[in-house]
């Protein structure tokens, strides 16, 4: 005599099983995180707002800069002064600070902070002028007031004068 067959074959069992089987997995609990690893979690996510919340309150501003460089030594060097044109401008670091000396006349030199005052971004001498490749502003050499837009406010001067061979902070 065959042996009874190990599954039930009636309609109501393959009916029990369709629905018991699936449902059965699905109830089946995921896996719970352990305490660590909602720890971690926590962690990873405090930590992200945290390094999102210190790009927002450290991005520099152009007054910024201007108050950082103004609190440097006078008689900082700058740059050789015969590495500034007349009539133009050259990009230089000074501790750290992105800066533009100019000299808009043989005996005239400035030097601004180079974050624009629209949104920040670096401003680069031009042809006669200082130009900001982001959106278009452009700043006159002799004060940096606006000559074109967006940007409204002039780029921050600090103070320098010619000490010998070279451009230097004038404190
Ligand atoms: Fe300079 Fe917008 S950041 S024009």
């Amino acid at each position: 005599m065959p042996a009874a067959p190990a599954t039930p074959s009636t309609p109501a069992d393959a009916a029990a099983r369709a629905t018991t089987g699936p449902a059965s997995v699905a109830a089946t609990p995921a896996p719970r995180p352990t305490r660590r690893q909602v720890l971690m979690g926590t962690g990873a996510a405090v930590a992200g707002a945290c390094v999102l919340a210190a790009c927002a309150e450290e991005r520099p501003t152009p007054q910024g800069e201007a108050q950082a460089l103004g609190a440097l030594a006078p008689g900082t060097r700058v740059v050789a002064l015969a590495d500034v044109p007349v009539g133009g401008a050259v990009s230089a670091q000074l501790d750290g600070h992105r800066v533009l000396v100019t000299r808009p006349a043989e005996d005239e030199v400035h030097l601004f902070s180079a974050l624009c005052t629209h949104a920040g971004c670096r401003v680069v001498p031009a042809d006669g002028a200082l130009d900001c490749p982001c959106h278009g502003s452009r700043f006159a050499l002799g004060d940096a007031t606006v000559l074109v837009g967006p940007a409204v406010d002039p780029l921050p001067e600090i103070a320098v004068r010619v000490e010998g061979a070279d451009v230097v902070l004038a404190g």
